[in-house]
Order: C-alpha cells, then structure tokens, then sequence
C-alpha cells in the first residue's frame, strides 16, 4: 500500500516541482530583459553613487504580491527612476507576470499572491456583506483617509506625490496594495490588518462604487474643505446677496426715494 501511495503521488509533485522550476527560470529571462537595469540582474537594487538611493530598489524578500501589483497594475516597469509611479496599461501578460512574480518570490520570503477567497465577498451572504462594509468603512476611516480621502477619491502628497483615486481598482490589486505598500504608502502586514479585514476594506471600497451620488453633484468628493469653502462662498454669498436686495425693495427704500 505504502508502494502504490508513493507511486501515485510523488510523480505528481516531482511533475510540480520541474513546473515550478521552468516557470522562475522564464520570470528570470524577462526579468533581465525588462527589470534588471534597474533592480540588477539578480534583484539585488542598483545602488547610485549617492548613499542611500537607488536606481531600483533590492526586490528580495518583496514577496510575488509586490511583482504582481506593480506589474500588473502597469507601474512596473518604470518609465524613469521617479517616487511616483503612475498606473498605466499593463506591458506583460498574466502568464509573464506569473513567471516575474515565481522568480522575485524565489530570492526571498515574502508575501505571496492573494487567492480569490482572501479578497473576494462573492461567498457572503447579503447580510453578512453589508457587515463586511460596515467594519471595512470603520478601518478605512483609520487607516487610509490620510491619503486617499473620505470616499477614496485620493489626494496630494509631499513633493508633489499623490495618493490615487481607489475606484475602479481591482480586488485583487487593493488587496496586494495594502499587502505590499506601494511607493509613498504604509504597509498593512497581516498582522496589522488581518486578511478578514483586509476584505471588509474592499468591501466597503466597492460598496462606494455601487453607491450613488445622493446629494447631487459631490464637490469632487473632496470633503470638508471644499464643501465648506462651498457653503461659504455660494451659500452664504447668496444670502448676502438676497439680503441686500430685499434691503433695495422694501417699501421703506422706496418710500425714501419718493420724498426725496
Ligand atoms: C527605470 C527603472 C525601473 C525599471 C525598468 C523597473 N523598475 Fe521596479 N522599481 C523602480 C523604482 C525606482 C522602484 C521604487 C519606487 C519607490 O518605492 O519609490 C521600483 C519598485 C518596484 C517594486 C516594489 C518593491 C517594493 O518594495 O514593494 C517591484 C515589485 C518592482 N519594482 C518590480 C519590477 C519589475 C518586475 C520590473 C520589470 C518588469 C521593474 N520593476 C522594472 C525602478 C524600475
Ligand atoms: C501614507 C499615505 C497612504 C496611506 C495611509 C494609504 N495609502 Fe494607498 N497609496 C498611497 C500612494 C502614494 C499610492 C500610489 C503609489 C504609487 O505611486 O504607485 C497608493 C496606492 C494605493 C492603491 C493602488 C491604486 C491603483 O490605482 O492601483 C490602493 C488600492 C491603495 N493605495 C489602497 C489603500 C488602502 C486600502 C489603504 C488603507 C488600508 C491605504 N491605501 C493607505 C498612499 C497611501
């Protein structure tokens, strides 16, 4: 018996094994064509000659999930060495991400790809969904408004950085995001925010998608500056100007004007 369970699995995970081992020896080859100018051609960082920067970070121990969101998200590769790293149209194909992704992961330990159950709220039941939101808008509210405003509409940062708009991200790349802490943003390890709660985080996030805009035009979403500088100026404003006009009407100022 023991005979036949070993002749039943270990070809299966030897066959695993050459696969697995194809698929970094590809990521390699398109990581020195693509990647190596500036993260070396071992991932190692290429240091200038100024202490302390780099052309490209080492990318040993960021983990697959830092390769796929940059990646995939169309920020990698660079354009040129900058701190902001806009999304732009993705350059590999999922496979060829795949394969960049097996090879950072093989020079060190780190965070791994999220798998659908991590991010997705398709299991939920309704009831439980709009708890996820619930809990996941109370997370956001701590941990992210800083940078990316109330409704994740984004912002500006330091030296001419900004935080992006949140909408329309993928599940996957939001997750990934928090996971690996892209550029100018924190990291959220697991243990700083737990997987549960990483997916309350998209819950609510998509949630604002669904959601409509109740009061009419949302000022750019920007929150209480704006909404504020608003009410001031226009609301206020109009008052003044009403006021003013009443004062014009009235009987009095007309009685004046006729005796004068
Ligand atoms: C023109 C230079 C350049 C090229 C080409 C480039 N990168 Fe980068 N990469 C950078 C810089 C600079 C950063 C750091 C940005 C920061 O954190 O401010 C970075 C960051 C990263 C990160 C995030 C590391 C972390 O700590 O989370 C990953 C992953 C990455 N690059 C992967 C790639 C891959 C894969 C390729 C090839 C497809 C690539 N890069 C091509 C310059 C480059
Ligand atoms: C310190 C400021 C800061 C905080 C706090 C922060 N972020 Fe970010 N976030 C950024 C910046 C800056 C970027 C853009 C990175 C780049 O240049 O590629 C970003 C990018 C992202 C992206 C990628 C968007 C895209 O277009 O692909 C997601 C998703 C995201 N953040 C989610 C979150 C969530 C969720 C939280 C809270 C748990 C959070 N962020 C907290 C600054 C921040």
């Amino acid at each position: 018996m023991t005979g036949g369970l070993y002749a039943a699995f270990s070809p299966a995970t030897a066959q695993q094994a050459q696969t697995d081992a194809q698929l970094v020896e590809q990521g390699r080859e398109l990581f020195l064509v693509g990647c190596s100018s500036c993260h070396g051609l071992n991932g190692e960082g290429v240091a200038t000659e100024r202490e302390g920067y780099n052309i490209g970070p080492s990318l040993v121990g960021v983990g697959a999930a830092a390769v796929d969101f940059q990646v995939a998200t169309g920020r990698m590769p660079m354009a040129s060495p900058s701190h902001q790293a806009p999304r732009k149209d993705p350059v590999y194909n999922d496979e060829e991400i795949a394969a960049m992704a097996a090879f950072v992961a093989s020079l060190g330990p780190g965070p791994a790809i999220p798998s659908e159950e991590d991010y997705s709220v398709d299991g939920l039941s309704e009831e439980e969904r709009q708890e996820a939101i619930v809990r996941g808008g109370q997370i956001f509210l701590t941990n992210c408004t800083a940078c990316h405003n109330f409704n994740g509409s984004g912002g500006a940062m330091p030296r001419g950085g900004y935080a992006p708009s949140l909408k329309g991200v993928d599940e996957k790349h939001i997750y990934e995001a928090m996971l690996t802490g892209p550029q100018a943003m924190d990291v959220f390890s697991n243990g700083n925010i737990p997987p549960e709660a990483k997916r309350d985080v998209i819950a609510y996030l998509k949630s604002l998608e669904e959601e409509p805009e109740y009061g009419g035009f949302g000022l750019g979403g920007l929150g209480p500056v704006s909404e504020g500088l608003f009410a001031w100026l226009i609301g206020i404003g109009s008052l003044v100007g009403f006021a003013v006009w009443i004062a014009a009407h009235s009987t009095r100022s007309k009685k004046d004007k006729v005796e004068a």
